[in-house]
């Protein structure tokens, strides 16, 4: 049995952040199968250099060879660029991975206690607005842009189930649907009534009867997730309501650095840190890993392999606790390398 797993590290700070994920999974040793990493090529300086964002080959060796992947992150221009169009959002639809999950928890003072915030953001990740058909055209106010947003009841079901399972395997198994269809009745109405109805799909049996439901808008969602994190578990929503949510989230437990998600599907998983390339900071070795490593244990632990992602993630959290070794978004002096090697000791 072996482990292969495919590498995408991208532009920016992502070249700067996967080594570290690769440096804590090697540190876990023989507690997992032989374990193999692919580079593979992708992003928006490739593109530069070649017309395209995302070569054929990435996806077939993703396809045909890995059972999982990880992925750094990708500058993508907010201008049009004819021809490009962004590899992660392309990734996630070619290999399926049709929810994102990202985990965001602060560290308790001490091990024993709970942590202040302690949700994850669980986001329909293939289609709402990232559909990107867009149009403009000319009429008589000027330019008018349009985009279509696509809701259909087979995502909002199969990241529905994604939400009640991820909630069934917490302490409180609680989700909360994040929608606007007091206004959006038919596209936000269509994701609020199928995730509602997951518990009552057929085969469930009952399942999910353990798991309490709720419902917010998303704008007051963003206030409370301010003014009360405490009350959120498990929060699922469609594409773009979950991007900006999960950034949010992010700004309560310090970082962007810090948080790391998975897009799963059915048969595979790819991890990859919640921030972009970072291009204030990148080339200067001082980008937080932690959110990176992190998203390497949520994948092991996807894939199975509990213990070494409890391995990594304690060995995260101590090094956060101590405060010794910190990288500067976290009021360190710490350089990325430094945080890389703290973390493998203590794994
Ligand atoms: P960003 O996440 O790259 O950066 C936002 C801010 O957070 C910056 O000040 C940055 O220095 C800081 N930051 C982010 N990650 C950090 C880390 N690991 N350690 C320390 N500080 C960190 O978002 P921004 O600036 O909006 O976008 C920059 C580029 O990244 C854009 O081209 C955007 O398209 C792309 N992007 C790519 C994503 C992806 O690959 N999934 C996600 C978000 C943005
Ligand atoms: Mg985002």
């Amino acid at each position: 049995q072996s482990l292969k797993i495919g590498m995408i590290p991208a532009d920016g700070i992502g070249r700067e952040v996967l080594p570290g994920a690769k440096a804590a999974i090697q540190a876990l040793g023989s507690s997992l199968p032989k374990t193999e990493f692919i580079d593979l090529l992708a992003g928006f300086e490739y593109f530069t250099k070649t017309g395209t964002a995302l070569p054929q080959e990435t996806v077939e060796v993703l396809k045909n060879e890995c059972d999982c992947a990880l992925f750094g992150a990708v500058s993508s221009p907010s201008r049009k660029v004819v021809g490009y169009s962004s590899p992660i959002v392309a990734l996630r639809k070619k290999m399926d991975l049709y929810a994102n999950i990202r985990p965001v928890s602060s560290v308790a003072p001490s091990p024993e206690e709970k942590p202040q915030v302690d949700l994850v953001v669980i986001r329909e990740n293939t289609e709402c607005l990232y559909v990107k058909q867009e149009t403009q055209t000319v009429g008589e106010n000027g330019k008018e842009a349009r985009a279509t947003r696509l809701i259909t009841e087979r995502a909002s079901r199969r990241v529905g189930e994604m939400a009640f399972k991820t909630a069934l395997a917490r302490p409180r198994k609680h989700v909360t649907i994040i929608h606007k269809s007091n206004v959006l009745s038919i596209t936000d109405g269509l994701f609020r009534e199928t995730v509602r109805a997951v518990p009552t799909l057929p085969g469930v049996n009952g399942a999910y009867d353990s798991v309490t439901i709720a419902e917010q808008l998303v704008d007051s969602a963003v206030y409370r997730l301010f003014r009360e994190p405490h009350i959120y578990d498990v929060m699922v929503a469609p594409n773009l309501y979950g991007d900006i949510i999960s950034d949010a989230a992010a700004a309560l437990v310090g970082s962007l650095g810090l948080v790391p998600s998975i897009n799963a599907g059915d048969t595979f998983v790819m991890g990859e840190p919640v921030h972009g390339s970072a291009p204030d900071i990148a080339g200067q070795d001082i980008a937080n890993p932690l959110a990176a490593i992190r998203s390497a244990a949520l994948m092991l632990r996807h894939l199975g392999y509990g213990d070494g992602a409890d391995r990594i993630e304690n060995a995260v959290d101590e090094v956060i606790r101590e405060g010794r070794y910190l990288t500067p978004d976290l009021g360190g002096k710490s350089k990325t390398s430094e945080v890389v090697s703290e973390v493998v000791k203590r794994i």
